[in-house]
């Protein structure tokens, strides 16, 4: 993973970031709901925290009601109504952190520009001790242990990518 791109955004005063899955409703807003708990205290840079999805199906509708009770178990606070990751968004944010190789796969092919290819990632890759390209899997339709095993995934990349950023 090339992370030269991080040198740029630490020396930031404010960073816009995604999180992004298929549906939006399980596994992003559980990563958005994490990182914004564990951040919001942070400058240097300061972070804005959202999510999408790269399908359309949920747009509009509130988290999935497992994934809200594995972050509310957890202790964290957070609200979130589903959209669609737009060509726009990869535009216009900063960083955006991939659930799977299929998400990264569409995010990436809304864009040949470079410029735009820089500031995608695969949220797992910032788990440093695994080995790389590997995805948080897809919760949706499984019991509620799924969603704790997201969670806790999520946990340990997203202590990843705060080191990456503010260390
Ligand atoms: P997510 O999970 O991508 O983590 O939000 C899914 C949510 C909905 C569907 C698939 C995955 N779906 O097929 O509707």
């Amino acid at each position: 993973m090339d992370l030269t791109y991080f040198s740029e955004l630490k020396s930031r005063d404010e960073i816009f970031i995604s999180f992004v899955c298929l549906g939006n409703i399980c596994r992003s807003p559980m990563a958005a709901a994490i990182f914004s708990n564990r951040t919001k205290d942070l400058t240097n840079p300061r972070v804005v925290v959202e999510s999408g999805g790269t399908s359309s199906w949920h747009v509009g509708q509130g988290p999935h009601p497992q994934s809200k009770l594995a972050w509310e178990r957890a202790g964290y606070e957070y609200s979130h109504k589903a959209s669609q990751f737009t060509k726009l968004d990869l535009e216009r944010l900063d960083l955006i952190l991939t659930m799977d190789s299929e998400n990264y796969s569409n995010v990436m092919s809304l864009s040949n520009d470079d410029v735009h290819a820089r500031k995608v990632f695969m949220m797992r890759d910032f788990d440093f001790g695994i080995e790389p390209g590997q995805s948080v899997p897809d919760p949706y339709s499984q019991e509620d242990a799924a969603y704790e095993h997201v969670r806790e995934l999520l946990e340990s990349a997203i202590d990843g990518l705060i080191q990456t950023l503010w260390q």
